[in-house]
């Protein structure tokens, strides 16, 4: 394992932790194993059946703390497109995508997607029952279940406009066999996203760290530096989040 896999790696238990304290044996077999479909399976099994009506779960901070970050990008993906295709990878149950369709006053086509059948169920399910209605009439929601590794199986060159990952990478990063996995799927993300069109991750690992990451991991993408940035989202519970914005300005289609 590198230095930097072990400050990764350490960095993650941290951060679960925090997130998961109190929780079962479910979230100890989780910890290891955050690119296993199973292990989530399990865990949003575990997490739904506690209570009978669903709750979103988040996480860390919800649609709020990062709305401002995404509506921008709506904005400038709009003037090319309509309606802007967004994509939620690795959504869980979190109220983000469904937030999205239902505050942007943009057209979006939001689609969220996991690789836990479980999770996508559920949140089919809740949209359904509330039947959520946009701000935009022109705008719509789709579930899927979809592996992100298999990305570019799924969507063809320039399919999206905004990709958001809300701690997605993080897991994948931070399981045992994940590291090549989460570089995987973001090349896949440069290849499917427009040129112009963005991925914004949200992540309390450390700038030193993911900065360095991106850019390795990008690397034969033709990314350059200005095309990676990072912003302070904000401290919860005493853990600094950040945004991470790669850019995909160049053409990885070639
Ligand atoms: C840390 S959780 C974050 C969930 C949600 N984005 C949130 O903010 O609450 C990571 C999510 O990534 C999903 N995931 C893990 N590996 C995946 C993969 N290969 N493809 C798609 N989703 C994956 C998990 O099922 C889980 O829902």
């Amino acid at each position: 394992m590198s230095a930097l896999t072990k400050s990764f790696a350490s960095a993650g238990r941290r951060g679960f932790s925090r997130c998961t304290r109190q929780r079962s044996s479910v979230t100890t077999e989780l910890m290891e194993n955050m690119d296993k479909k199973s292990a989530w399976d399990r865990f949003y099994s575990e997490t739904s059946s506690r209570s009978p009506n669903f709750k979103n779960f988040e996480w860390f901070f919800g649609f709020d703390a990062v709305q401002d970050f995404i509506t921008p990008l709506l904005q400038a993906a709009s003037l090319s497109r309509h309606p802007v295709q967004v994509l939620d990878m690795g959504c869980g149950t979190s109220a983000l995508g469904p937030s999205i369709y239902r505050d942007s006053a943009l057209p979006v086509q939001v689609t969220c997607a996991d690789i836990s059948p479980v999770a996508v169920r559920l949140m089919r399910e809740h949209i359904r029952a509330n039947a959520v209605r946009p701000r935009n009439a022109s705008s719509q929601i789709d579930f899927l279940e979809l592996d992100c590794t298999r990305l570019d199986g799924h969507y063809g060159p320039s399919s999206l406009d905004l990709i958001v990952d809300k701690g997605t990478t993080d897991a994948l990063l931070r399981s045992k066999e994940g590291a090549e996995k989460a570089a995987s799927v973001l090349r896949q993300c440069l290849k499917v996203l427009r040129r112009s069109g963005s991925l914004l991750q949200f992540s309390d690992e450390d700038p030193d760290a993911r900065l360095v990451w991106l850019e390795a991991a990008a690397q034969g993408q033709g990314l350059a530096a200005g095309d990676v940035g990072v912003q302070e989202v904000g401290v919860l519970r005493g853990v600094c989040y950040y945004c991470y914005q790669v850019t995909a300005h160049h053409d990885v289609n070639k």
